[in-house]
């Protein structure tokens, strides 16, 4: 890995309060929307992680909690849409009101796969929760029903998402200073 990526060539983009105060208020905006109901909070890993351990914290509701694990396949800088699901729901989404946690929507294609999967399992409602949203790389019709964060076009590491499977562990969300080909990664590291 050469230098782009080291990490002091890192810039913040989002620091560890405006993070802190955004999920607080996505917090209560899920939990006044799901009063009275038991949201089921899907994470996808690995990226969503750390996001839905502070949303949780965050909830002034009850809710549930199950993980999917997902490998997306790239070509170049973007997804190819070709998911693999390395790690199944536990326990069933029938009649639930699920709320998928995601760190990113990108291009969307990976979220677009989820949805169709999910909803065959008859769930009560589908909705998406992504902290970041990268609305100008969408490549197909997908919307998120809470976005922490609308970001530009770069690539983003930290809290959760990395490059490589490297910098998960930073509290901020920092840049690469040029979008990398992701193609010799081969996966996008399971979104
Ligand atoms: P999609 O293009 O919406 O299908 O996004 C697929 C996956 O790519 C996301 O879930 C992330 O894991 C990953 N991804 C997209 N953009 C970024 C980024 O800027 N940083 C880290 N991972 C990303
Ligand atoms: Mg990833």
């Amino acid at each position: 890995m050469g230098n782009a990526s080291s990490e002091s060539s890192l810039e913040v983009l989002l620091d560890t309060s405006r993070i802190a105060r955004r999920v607080r208020e996505l917090g209560a905006e899920i939990s006044s929307d799901y009063h009275g109901r038991t949201p089921h909070l899907v994470g996808v890993l690995k990226g969503a992680w750390i996001f839905m351990a502070d949303l949780i914290r965050n909830l002034s509701i009850e809710a549930t909690v199950d993980f999917l694990g997902i490998q997306s396949y790239v070509a170049g800088t973007t997804s190819s849409g070709e998911v693999k699901i390395t790690k199944d729901l536990d326990a069933s989404i029938a009649g639930r009101d699920v709320l998928v946690v995601e760190d990113i929507l990108d291009t969307g294609r990976t979220y677009l796969y989820l949805q169709g999967v999910l909803s065959t399992h008859q769930p009560r409602s589908l909705k998406l929760v992504t902290l970041l949203d990268k609305t100008s790389r969408r490549a197909v019709p997908v919307k998120a029903d809470y976005v922490g964060f609308q970001i530009p076009n770069v690539f983003v590491v930290g809290y959760g998402l990395d490059y490589n499977q490297q910098f998960r562990r930073l509290a901020e969300v920092r840049f690469l200073r040029s979008y990398p080909d992701l193609n010799g990664t081969s996966l996008l590291g399971g979104a």
